[in-house]
C-alpha cells in the first residue's frame, strides 16, 4: 500500500511510520489466536514484511532526517516484538487454561488439605476425668488387662466359689502353667479395674492417691446398655483418718467440674462390693434444659465405691488397722453418655464415621 505513496522528504516518511505502527498494534492486539498473530508478525515484521519494506526505503530519505527516523524504526521494531512477545504469552495462557477446565481441573480451587482425625469421644472424655483427678492430687496409674486370677478376685477378697464372681463372669486364657492349681497364674480379661488398686499397694505406701483408667471385660449379652467390653476408672486415696465423707467430697467435686455448667445432683445407696466395707453405690441426675422448660433426668449409677475392706490392705501387705481408704469404680461409657446424650453404648464401638464424626 505504501508503494501508491510518493516519497520524499521526511513527513512523508514519518505518516508512513505513524500508519505502520497503528496498523501492525491493531492487528496484533486483535489477534485470537497463535495462527492469527503469527500471521500479523509475518505480515509486519517478516523478511519480507511492511516494515522491512520501509526500511528499505530509507536511502530516499535526506542525510538530515536519517538518523532520526533510523532511530524511530528501531524504537517501533523493539516496541512491536514486545507487544507480540506479550501477546504470544497472553494467548498461550488463555490456551492452557482452556485444556484444564476441558480436562476439568480447575488449578484456581483451594487446595483440598488433609483430613485430620480427631480423639475418640471416650478418650475425651478419659482424658477430662483424668485432669479433673489430677487437680485434686491424684495420679494416673495402669494395670494389665491380661490379669491373674489372683489380682483380679482372689486379692479382693472374692475367693473361688464366691457368688460375685458369677456376677463378673469373663473369658479366660489358656495358660499351660494353670495346670497347677495356683489363682496367681490362671490368666483372664480384668473383669474390672480394682485388681490396680492391689498391684499399686503392693509397691507403694500411704498416703497415696490414685485412679486407674482401663479396659475391662465381662461375658454378658450385649444391649444398649451392655458390652463385653468397656472402660472403668478406679480410684484410690488411703491415707489416716479417711472417711465416707471424704470420698462425698471427691465426688462432688468431680462432677461439678465435669458436669461444667449443668445442675447436677448426686445420691448415695447402699451397695455390696467384697472389697470395700461399708459399700455403696453412687447415683447422679442431670439437670435437662428442654424447650426453657428444665427438669432433672432420672437417676443413673455412674459407680460403685466404698471404704477398703480390711482384707484387701492385708493382701497389699499394710498393718492391720493403720490406713483407712476408700475405692471407687467409674463406669467411663456411663459418663460419656450423660456427658454427650447419647442413647446406646454400643455405638462408641461401631466405627460409623456418621457418629464419630460429631466429636
Ligand atoms: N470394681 C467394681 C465393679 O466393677 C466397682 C468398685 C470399685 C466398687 C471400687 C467399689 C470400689 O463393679
Amino acid at each position: 500500500m505504501f508503494d501508491t505513496f510518493y516519497m520524499s522528504g521526511s513527513e512523508n516518511f514519518e505518516e508512513k511510520i505513524n500508519i505502520l505502527e497503528k496498523g501492525a498494534k491493531e492487528a496484533v492486539n486483535q489477534a485470537s489466536d497463535l495462527a492469527r498473530l503469527e500471521k500479523a508478525r509475518v505480515k509486519y515484521l517478516g523478511r519480507k514484511g511492511e516494515f522491512n519494506n520501509l526500511v528499505k526505503e530509507l536511502p530516499k530519505i535526506s542525510e538530515d532526517s536519517k538518523a532520526h527516523i533510523g532511530r524511530r524504526l528501531n524504537s517501533l521494531r523493539n516496541d512491536l516484538e514486545k507487544l507480540i512477545n506479550e501477546k504470544l504469552f497472553e494467548l498461550k495462557d488463555k490456551l492452557i487454561k482452556e485444556k484444564l477446565q476441558k480436562e476439568g481441573i480447575d488449578i484456581t480451587k483451594p487446595a483440598k488439605g488433609f483430613a485430620l482425625g480427631h480423639l475418640h469421644p471416650l478418650t475425651k472424655v478419659e482424658r477430662r476425668i483424668e485432669d479433673i483427678f489430677q487437680s485434686m492430687g491424684f495420679s494416673i496409674v495402669f494395670g494389665p488387662e491380661i490379669e491373674s486370677e489372683y489380682y483380679n478376685f482372689d486379692a479382693l477378697n472374692i475367693p473361688k466359689e464366691h457368688p460375685a464372681r458369677e456376677m463378673q463372669d469373663t473369658f479366660w486364657i489358656k495358660n499351660p502353667k494353670s495346670e497347677i492349681l495356683n489363682p496367681k497364674s490362671h490368666l483372664l480379661l480384668r473383669t474390672h479395674t480394682s485388681p490396680i488398686e492391689v498391684r499399686f499397694m503392693e509397691k507403694n505406701n500411704p498416703p497415696l492417691r490414685i485412679i486407674a483408667p482401663g479396659r475391662v471385660y465381662r461375658r454378658e449379652a450385649t444391649d444398649a446398655s451392655h458390652e463385653i467390653q468397656f472402660h472403668q476408672i478406679e480410684g484410690l486415696m488411703v491415707g489416716k483418718n479417711i472417711s465416707l465423707a471424704n470420698l462425698k467430697a471427691v465426688f462432688e467435686e468431680f462432677f461439678k467440674n465435669f458436669f461444667d455448667k449443668r445442675q447436677v445432683e448426686m445420691r448415695i445407696r447402699p451397695g455390696y462390693f467384697p472389697f470395700v466395707e461399708p459399700g455403696i453405690e453412687v447415683d447422679i441426675r442431670l439437670n435437662q434444659m428442654s424447650n426453657s422448660k428444665s427438669q432433672m433426668s432420672k437417676w443413673f449409677e455412674v459407680a460403685g465405691a466404698g471404704m477398703t475392706h480390711p482384707k484387701v490392705f492385708e493382701a497389699a501387705g499394710y498393718a492391720p488397722g493403720e490406713w483407712q481408704g476408700f475405692a471407687f469404680g467409674m463406669g467411663l461409657e456411663r459418663l460419656a453418655m450423660l456427658c454427650y446424650g447419647i442413647n446406646d453404648i454400643r455405638l462408641f464401638y461401631s466405627s460409623d464415621f456418621r457418629f464419630l464424626k460429631q466429636f
